[in-house]
């Protein structure tokens, strides 16, 4: 038995409100603990957005009733919230600033309100961004003028992490993190999952970007699965939403780059528990740890799965490494295959 300590994803959709055929806190915390996950951070492109103290509330009410491992909230930018967003700083582990389409309405363009974000948004809370190519480059500016940092969200692309690696190189405070569908597939891995099931953003990049990531690992510091669940019928339906579940297969897949070589187990720890901790200012979850079958191979079967999209990129795959146990804060809150812990387990972990 591998015990590692309990993994943070720094990036999940949870989907709630709104958005709850999909996923809510109940649902989406079942998979984050069958994933060995005991702290996820949900992002706030639900409908409404989480982008003032009203739909901030909605969220915070839900994840108390319904959270059955500790979850933090991000707060949205938008153009006309940075005196608000300000205010609310103390009840969020971060404010996200999506600076290309993707999912749900969040969206800024114009360049003076993500400057005015990152001044006004505090120096010592999480700014992050969902930004790519072009606007990697405007976020990294953007923090740099205000002389805060900033965390780039799943880099995909070899122009990205380079240009990251660049900045820290000059001293420049930026952070980024990496999935495991970009450090794993590749646009040579379309054809087989389907043109509109494969859509993702950042959308799947050419295997030269992929071999970049991985040969770059050190830059990247933390992992995050961007779990971002959608039902098969919207998937394969007229307009395909972009995204992936992801919280029930990060872990063997990271467990995959370690057996190839990519990392070692401590960097894997680092990436999935001691860096997201410190990033986001996460809580020490006392008496809480995973344990893995590190020798465990299974099959994929999204109807075994916990979240509500029951479907995977990977379905069918072969994986090895398989969670057996969950405790968390001395409770087992996961075992066999079982989720344990209630609704209402879980703490909001951004107060
Ligand atoms: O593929 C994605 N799906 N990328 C995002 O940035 C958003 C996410 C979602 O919310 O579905
Ligand atoms: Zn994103
Ligand atoms: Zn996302």
């Amino acid at each position: 038995m591998l015990k590692l300590p309990g993994l943070i994803d720094p990036h999940t959709h949870l989907r709630e409100p709104g958005g709850t055929h999909k996923e809510d806190f109940d649902s989406g915390t079942a998979a984050a603990l069958a994933g060995g996950f005991t702290i996820v951070c949900g992002m706030p492109n639900t409908t409404p957005p989480i982008v003032d103290a009203a739909s901030l509330i909605i969220a915070q009410r839900a994840l108390n009733a319904k959270a059955r491992c500790d979850v933090g909230i991000y707060l949205g930018a938008t153009p006309n919230n940075i005196a608000t967003a300000r205010t609310l700083a103390g009840q969020v582990s971060g404010l996200k600033m999506y600076l290309n389409g993707t999912f749900g309405t969040l969206k800024m363009d114009a360049m003076d309100a993500i400057i005015a974000h990152a001044a006004a948004w505090p120096a010592d809370k999480p700014l992050l961004a969902h930004a790519e190519q072009h606007t990697c480059g405007l976020a990294i500016l953007a923090a740099h003028l205000a002389g805060r940092s900033i965390h780039i969200c799943h880099v995909s692309r070899k122009e990205e992490i380079l240009l990251i690696a660049r900045a820290k190189d000059k001293g420049m405070q930026v952070t980024c993190e990496a999935c495991p569908h970009h450090m794993m597939l590749s646009t040579e891995d379309i054809p087989r999952i389907g043109t509109a099931r494969a859509d993702v953003r950042p959308v799947l990049a050419s295997p030269g970007d992929v071999a970049a990531l991985r040969e770059h690992i050190h830059v990247i510091d933390c992992f995050a699965s961007d779990h971002a669940p959608h039902l098969l019928g919207e998937k394969d339906g007229p307009n395909p939403p972009p995204g992936y579940p992801g919280l029930e297969t990060a872990l063997p897949l990271y467990l995959e780059l370690v057996r190839d070589g990519v990392i070692d187990l401590d960097g894997l720890i680092a990436r999935c528990h001691t860096n997201p901790r410190r990033m986001f200012g996460l809580p020490v979850q006392e008496d809480t740890w995973v344990e893995v079958n590190e020798d465990a191979e299974w099959t994929l079967r999204p109807a075994d799965t916990h979240t509500r999209a029951k479907w995977s990129p990977w379905e069918g795959a072969r994986f090895k490494g398989q969670v057996a146990r969950v405790v968390l804060r001395g409770v087992v809150a996961f075992r066999d295959g079982v989720v344990l812990a209630p609704p209402g387990f879980g703490r909001n972990v951004s107060l």
